[in-house]
């Protein structure tokens, strides 16, 4: 066997590397959607204690884990999870931690995808001059990949394939590659956000239109912050928070294992993992928050905001309301926005591709090239079905099944192993070896016993809605992916694909034939 001796090159790549996996397309996209679906204000609470009773202990839970796995010479999830509980059966759980990650790189890749389009459409001038209408039908023509009318036939899937051949050539270039990517990427994503932020923060009404004379960007900004009790007993929006957090710090499908495999055997833990989770959290909740729903609500309205929310309004709404600042700053917001976009994508679709990397180097003696082939190709084929059946919904049950059930499942399996069978004792001097911080003593029993028991019930509180799935059931949120696609076909031609149980505010409830 061909045991790895590549480890990271410093403390801030590393550091850079592991917020490049965690701050991701959930920041920008799926995190402002989650807050104003869920109330605003009354989204934050539950979801900064959801950080800190889950998230902070998981990330302690993964980075320990994965350095002690490394420790033998093991990169991928089953074998750090073999060398921490030897010889039991347990580990082959583990293989969540590899195929998660191919599922879920599939669709995600595909939106990445799209970042990278929109950049070079944003450079060319395609948007200049197009009404609201036309921006956002252009998008619609874009992922109806037969009836492109964007110029080149097929150009989703030629933007496809570009993005997975660049991350199968810096996968090749192994864990350094992925370094070097995520120090150029995460300097650019910070500043570009920053900037496009403070147009945010400081919008107020001077952008309003003579459409909508009352919008004011301070109506986002205080809708998403001003706090509200009241949600704390509603089990939905914890149920949210939670999957967010999840999602948003990549826990629970072995990327931070991985990663933390390449961390030298007594170098610091504990700091470097609360460092990358704060940077993940300052960038969702201080940018990510500041530029999508403040700007919209700045020319469009509030109401309009809680109307269309969803994540078709980064790709449909902003290259219009950029066109606002004339052409040449409407092409610099662009390439700024849909690039941070895109560094944010790729350093977490890298991610996603290096615990199969080293699970077969490791295993099978495979090189990194090898690996990276392989696992380009995967995602390619897995991939093509959220391509060509994205109005069929294919998109909503990736993210469904990939991207949040496995996670809370298989995190909820890993802080169990990790307090109960590899035993909290020994766990928390991994913890605590060569950390550069003191870890407060009270993390040692939350994560032996609040961890457990608060991510069991958002497990358990989940299961009917997994049953409503199964039997084509499904509460569409208008949060996620393709509920926001079908919602929006509803809305727009009236016919419903499916039969129509219920109509709330915030939801369309179907039942499906098939
Ligand atoms: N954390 C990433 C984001 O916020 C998504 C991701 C999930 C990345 C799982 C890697 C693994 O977009
Ligand atoms: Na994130």
């Amino acid at each position: 066997m061909a045991k790895s001796t590549e480890s990271w090159g410093s403390r801030v790549g590393l550091i850079l590397a592991m917020a490049g996996n965690a701050v991701g397309l959930g920041n920008f996209l799926r995190f402002p959607i989650q807050a104003v679906e869920n109330g605003g204000g009354a989204f934050i609470i539950p979801y900064l204690v959801c950080f800190l009773l889950m998230g902070i202990p998981l990330l302690f839970i993964e980075w320990s884990s994965g350095r002690y796995g490394g420790r033998f010479g093991n990169h991928s999830t089953p074998y750090i999870l073999d060398s921490m509980v030897k010889g039991r059966a347990l580990k082959y759980i583990g293989v969540f931690g590899i195929f998660t990650n191919l599922a879920i790189v599939a669709y995600y890749s595909y939106i990445e995808s799209w970042t990278m389009s929109y950049v070079y459409h944003s450079l060319k001038g395609t948007f200049s001059g197009m009404s609201q209408g036309e921006v956002a039908g252009f998008f619609n023509s874009y992922v109806d990949v037969t009836h492109s009318t964007t110029g080149i036939p097929y150009e989703a899937v030629v933007f496809f394939v570009l993005c997975l051949a660049f991350n199968t050539f810096i996968l090749s270039k192994g864990i350094r590659g992925v370094e070097k990517v995520a120090k150029i990427g995460m300097p650019l994503l910070i500043l570009f956000g920053i900037l496009l932020a403070i147009r945010g923060y400081t919008l107020g009404t001077s952008g309003a239109s003579d459409l909508f004379p009352n919008a004011n960007a301070w109506d986002g900004l205080n809708f998403l912050w001003t706090p509200q009790y009241d949600s704390l007993l509603n089990p939905k929006v914890w149920l949210a928070a939670a999957g967010q957090i999840f999602f948003t710090l990549s826990v629970g499908l072995g990327t931070i294992h991985c990663y933390a495999s390449y961390v030298r055997s007594k170098d610091d833990i504990a700091l470097n993992s609360v460092t990358a989770g704060f940077m993940n959290g300052f960038v969702e909740v201080v940018i990510g928050s500041a530029i999508v729903i403040p700007i919209a609500a700045g020319y469009l309205g509030l109401d309009w905001v809680m109307n269309n929310a969803g994540f078709g309004m980064a790709f449909q709404t902003m290259p219009y309301l950029f066109q606002q600042w004339g052409p040449v700053l409407a092409a610099v917001a662009g390439v700024m926005w849909f690039g941070l976009l895109f560094f944010s994508g790729i350093t977490s679709s890298l991610a996603m591709g290096t615990p199969w990397l080293g699970f077969m180097r490791d295993e099978f003696g495979w090189s990194n090239t090898k690996g990276a082939w392989s696992f380009g190709v995967m995602a390619l084929i897995l991939g093509l079905p959220t391509v060509f059946f994205y109005q069929e919904g294919v998109f909503d049950d990736y993210d469904y099944w990939a991207g949040t059930v496995s996670l809370v499942f298989f995190a909820f399996f890993e802080v169990i192993l990790y307090s109960w069978v590899f035993g909290i004792d020994k766990g928390w001097r991994e913890i605590n070896l060569g950390a550069d911080i003191k870890v407060p003593t009270i993390y040692k029993y939350v994560i032996k016993y609040v961890t457990p028991l608060l991510l069991g019930w958002v497990f358990f509180a989940s299961i009917p809605s997994m049953f409503d799935k199964l039997t084509h059931q499904d509460t569409f949120n208008r949060s996620s992916f393709a509920d926001v696609y079908y919602a929006e076909n509803f809305d727009r031609t009236g016919t419903a694909i499916g039969t129509v149980e219920e109509v709330g505010a915030r939801y369309i409830k179907f039942s499906f034939e098939n």
